[in-house]
């Protein structure tokens, strides 16, 4: 092979657009396509154990143990020194949850989130769980964060911007009377965890950097029913809300297309959202 054809080969699998963001091969895609495929299948798992009584250490290990089991490797577990294979976000606790001897109660909603690296490439989704029976405003808060993830996604197309998916987001949330949480955005993903843009869930229309095929990022809103502030405990990891307000967060990964978006991680058995 001659060496120009080397360097194009090399320049076309590690693509920056003009701002800096991975721009990737179909066939790169297709690789996306089954981590972010397991990444979904153990979310899917995890459900039926999310009870009152267990604790957040066995839903840890179960994870763990199936990320492992399909030839994959937890991405959370050592990142930045994070100890577990998942993060469990329980109630007022916005994100990063740490997994250990705490049992979930009746009616305790939490996030789940999962990231595998499959073959090199990292899927990551999370989505809510319910121990036991709802409260009102509690499955008020899961739908609205839901829907607003939705919105978001709904914009992902070539030409518009990410500007256009904060703003989404965002509108919809406040137009609830709840709040979008402001320290903690998606983020570009494929061949390493976080990469950039970050993927604010807030903004304005036409700013941002414009969408173009080849782009995998995530989006991940977290919405709190009263105030947007968080604050990270001494364990420098947990996100809680300031003002100790239920929070929730759903996260897909997405890849756009030329025709719009696919959506990465949707659950093989359409148990994304729980309600
Ligand atoms: N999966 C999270 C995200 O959506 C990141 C978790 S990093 C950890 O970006 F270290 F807290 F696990
Ligand atoms: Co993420
Ligand atoms: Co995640």
């Amino acid at each position: 092979m001659n060496l120009n054809l080397i360097k194009e080969i090399f320049l076309d699998t590690n693509r920056l657009n003009k701002d800096g963001i991975r721009i990737h091969s179909d066939s790169e895609l297709e690789e996306m396509r089954l981590s972010c495929k397991l990444a979904a299948e153990t979310l899917d798992m995890i459900g039926d154990y999310v009870v009152p009584g267990v604790s957040t250490e066995r839903i840890n290990k179960l994870c763990h143990e199936y990320i492992l089991d399909n030839k994959a490797i937890p991405a959370t577990l050592g990142y930045r020194g994070f100890p577990k294979s998942c993060c469990v976000s329980i109630n007022h606790v916005v994100c990063h949850g740490i997994p250990g001897p705490k049992t979930l109660k009746e009616s305790d909603i939490l996030n789940i989130d999962v990231t595998c690296i499959l073959n090199g490439w990292f899927g990551d989704s999370s989505r809510m769980y319910i121990a036991g029976s709802i409260s009102k405003k509690a499955s008020r808060l899961i739908e609205v964060t839901y829907k607003g993830l939705l919105k978001g996604i709904e914009v992902v197309k070539p030409g518009n911007t990410f500007g256009d998916i904060g703003e989404a987001i965002q509108k919809y949330v406040e137009s609830k009377k709840m709040s979008v949480v402001r320290d903690f955005c998606g983020h570009g993903v494929g061949q390493n965890f976080h990469s950039s843009p970050n993927v604010l869930h807030f903004g304005e229309k036409k700013t941002g950097s414009i969408l173009e095929p080849g782009m995998f990022f995530t989006i991940e809103p977290m919405v709190n029913l009263g105030k947007p502030e968080t604050k990270i405990l001494s364990d420098n990891w947990t996100a809680v809300t300031k003002d100790k307000s239920l929070s929730a967060q759903f996260e897909h990964t997405v890849a756009v297309t030329s025709y719009g978006v696919e959506v990465l991680t949707l659950s093989p058995q359409d148990k994304f959202y729980p309600l």
